[in-house]
């Protein structure tokens, strides 16, 4: 057995989405998993004198330092890295034809999908995103070298062979037989590695890309192998229009999904700008979550989603970086957007409450954790889960911030979110392994 203890301070968040702080507390952990917190384990220094031989693994965290989970990317498309910053003159459906799609018909080549993977995973571990749920590629080759690159460098992942079958003049798409036996290779291929830490996920691009025959045989795939789902919904006006002329006989966007079977308690559904009262009816039904892309939507000008209204119908949100609909990675920059577009809602609106920094770190660990149903395994360190975390030092080399006063540990959590950037996080684990 491998046992480890963190020593130190540690900020997170529970079940209610309230701030738990911790000044002190030891952390044990046994092959990855949490086994035990002691707080105030300086009451206990003389038990630990004895005992702590046998342990292999022990980290003090220094004053400035604190703990907390890792952050959950829970939408973002590796295979759109290469084009981070270009395109936003455009809406969503140019942006997609013009930029996105061309780039993304490339991954048919194994050694760029090689180059790009090796960075994506490299660079979104460096910004503290210990899970990510990744739209991987078309190409189901290119998806295993992504599953590959995850597994090499110890990230919790969720890789999508994307799914596409509407034909299009280019030929950036796939008949419906290559695209279910390729998804059903894909699943077997990652069963037979069998790591717990990098799971494929159902992905229907969006109703756009793909037909009800299509959607129907991804869910019954879904079902019977008991996995995850993942697509876009409800994100921009045009895309809305013509998913309504695609579907003409169904009442909505989420309509169309349900109708293929694809809305579970394992599904989660990018944007969800302009869902109707009724949608967010049936994605309460089915436990299903939206994933809030701020920095996409203002991007792109798809809209401003009002986060607000979905928690109070009982939406589970997560937060996606959504690269490149966003130009950063950073699950900081994404809690930032979160709180400027709250923050612009709420001057458009009488008795509007904005988000808070507490809402945003929420969302980037627990509720991440809780929309993808992993929330079991990770989204905030108590005995039983995974230590997934980070280790934060607001004194770190090359910081942005100095440290001219005293600051308490929730002043220091609201600098890093506000302020702070990766060079802050000088410690990345996943179940336990340390991959920064
Ligand atoms: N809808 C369908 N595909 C995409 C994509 O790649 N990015 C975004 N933001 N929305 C989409
Ligand atoms: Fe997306």
């Amino acid at each position: 057995m491998f046992r480890q203890v963190f020593f130190g301070p540690l900020i997170q968040t529970n079940d209610k989405e309230e701030l738990i702080i911790k000044e002190s507390v030891a952390i044990f952990v046994d092959n990855g998993k949490i086994t035990w917190i002691l707080e105030n384990p300086k009451d206990h220094e003389k038990e630990f004198q004895i005992e702590w031989r046998i342990w292999d693994g022990i980290k003090v965290l220094s004053r400035g330092q604190f703990m907390m989970p890792g952050f959950i990317d829970a939408h973002t498309h590796a295979v759109q890295f290469p084009n981070l910053g270009l395109g936003y003159n455009k809406g969503l459906l140019d942006w997609l034809e013009t930029y996105t799609f061309p780039l993304e018909k490339k991954y048919s080549d194994t050694d760029f999908a090689e180059r790009v993977f090796e960075a994506v995973v490299k660079r979104t571990i460096k910004m503290g995103t210990t899970t990510a749920c990744y739209f991987a590629s078309l190409y189901v080759d290119a998806c295993a070298i992504l599953a590959k690159k995850t597994a090499e460098l110890g990230q919790r992942a969720f890789i999508g062979k994307v799914n596409m079958n509407i034909p299009r003049d280019d030929g950036y798409c796939e008949s419906t037989l290559t695209s279910v036996v390729d998804t059903i290779d894909f699943i077997k291929s990652l069963e037979i590695i069998g790591n717990p830490l990098v799971k494929p996920i159902i992905t229907p691009r969006f109703a756009l890309s793909c037909d009800m025959e299509l959607m129907q045989k991804l869910a019954e795939i879904a079902k019977t192998k008991d996995v995850h789902v993942q697509s876009h919904v409800s994100e921009n006006k045009d895309e809305i229009m013509a998913v309504k002329q695609a579907f003409p006989h169904l009442p909505s966007y989420t309509a169309v999904y349900d109708a293929a079977g694809l809305l579970t308690n394992k599904t989660v559904l990018a944007h969800g700008v302009y869902l109707e009262d009724s949608e967010l009816a049936i994605l309460k039904e089915r436990g299903t979550a939206v994933i809030h892309c701020p920095s996409s939507n203002t991007n792109l000008k798809s809209g401003l989603c009002d986060v607000q209204r979905l928690k109070a119908n009982g939406i589970k949100i997560g937060l996606g970086t959504d690269v490149s609909g966003a130009a950063s990675y950073s699950m900081l920059n994404e809690m930032r957007s979160v709180l400027q577009v709250s923050n612009c809602l709420s001057l458009t609106r009488d008795n509007y409450t904005p988000l808070s920094y507490k809402d945003v770190f929420h969302m980037a660990t627990l509720g991440g954790a809780k929309a993808l149903a992993i929330d079991d395994k990770v989204g905030n360190l108590m005995m039983g889960k995974e230590f997934d975390a980070l280790i934060v030092d607001m004194n770190a080399e090359g910081s942005l911030l100095d440290n001219f006063k005293e600051y308490t540990l929730e002043e220091n959590l609201q600098r890093f979110i506000y302020a702070g950037d990766e060079r802050n996080i000088i410690s990345v684990y996943v179940k336990g392994k340390q991959v920064k």
